[in-house]
């Protein structure tokens, strides 16, 4: 980079090129800036410091810790992930997200739940290739009918506990309104195949929960919905936590691998059955 003189002040410019996403912790913080901005008038942010942000976005969501960085201040940060995801909240489902993967916190009644690559892409156009097949498109959501068609198909795919009807609750109609979240929706044959959501932070993009239909997948679906999504956003990073299924669509379309995540949830038997991924 080099150093400009504009208005007096010294700033750095880039020269059009943006520096690259080089660690986890760009997902950490979109994934931290994303619950936040959820919670807003529904739930509560009951930790933000530098080094975690812990968040109970609604009464139907998980309580969440995300860890922001795992070595500055790590006991108070533990501290704080154990009053508040071991605590008493009322809320069944609780869940630590460690994109770093450095935290080990078996010792303090929590257990490894998922393991999930986080990935990153530079900003840049899709491949040509990428993102076209016949009979298949993918749309931004602005109405609530797409929005609820969206929502069933995600919580097909990432279900709920048993006996609780979370429909219009998890992508609630409000999400239509809030700065920089954007729900993605793919139809094959002219029906609803799959669907995702995007947040934009201001600096860079997280995609969350892309999920296809069974009977939908291999047809280039979400293939569709990834090429939509780095159309919208040519000048962005966009970031990610990949499950083994997801990996090699992310791998064809540019995203690189930048850390082994951890998502922790108390070690019970309890009813928190929901993978953790809402
Ligand atoms: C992973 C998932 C999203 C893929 O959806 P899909 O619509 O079947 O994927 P596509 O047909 O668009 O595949 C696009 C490209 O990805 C690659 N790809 C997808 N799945 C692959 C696999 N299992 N192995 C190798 N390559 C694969 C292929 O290169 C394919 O390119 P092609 O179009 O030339 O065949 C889908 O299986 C799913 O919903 N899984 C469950 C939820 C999940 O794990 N989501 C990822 C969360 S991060």
């Amino acid at each position: 980079m080099k150093p400009r003189v504009k208005g007096g002040r010294r700033l750095w410019t880039t020269d059009g090129k943006l520096p690259g996403v080089t660690d986890y912790r760009t997902h950490a913080r979109n994934a931290a800036a994303m619950w936040g901005a959820l919670s807003k008038g529904y739930g509560a942010i009951l930790v933000d410091s530098a080094e975690v942000r812990i968040v109970a976005p609604s009464p139907h969501h998980a309580l969440r810790a995300i860890v922001l960085d795992p070595w500055t201040n790590r006991r108070c940060t533990i501290g704080s992930i154990l009053d508040t995801v071991l605590g008493e909240s009322g809320l069944a489902r609780r869940v630590v997200e460690d994109a770093s993967g450095e935290f080990d916190l078996s010792a303090y009644g929590l257990e490894p739940r998922l393991r999930m690559t986080v990935m990153a892409r530079e900003p840049g156009v899709a491949p040509e290739c990428c993102g076209t097949r016949t009979g298949v498109r993918a749309v931004t959501v602005d109405d609530a009918e797409r929005l609820a068609a969206a929502e069933r198909i995600l919580i097909s795919i990432f279900p709920p506990p048993a006996a609780s009807d979370l429909h219009g609750r998890i992508q609630p109609t409000r999400v239509l309104g809030i700065d920089g979240w954007r729900v993605w929706l793919a139809y094959r044959q002219g029906v609803p195949a799959g669907a995702a959501y995007t947040y934009h932070d201001g600096s860079s993009l997280g995609l969350y929960q892309l999920g296809i239909l069974p009977e939908h997948r291999g047809h280039g679906v979400a293939g569709a919905i990834l090429a939509a999504v780095i159309r919208r956003y040519p000048a962005d990073a966009v970031t990610l936590t990949a499950t083994d299924q997801g990996r090699p669509l992310y791998e064809s379309f540019g995203f690189t691998a930048l850390s082994k995540a951890v998502w922790w949830r108390p070690n019970h038997k309890g009813d928190d059955r929901a993978e953790g991924l809402r």
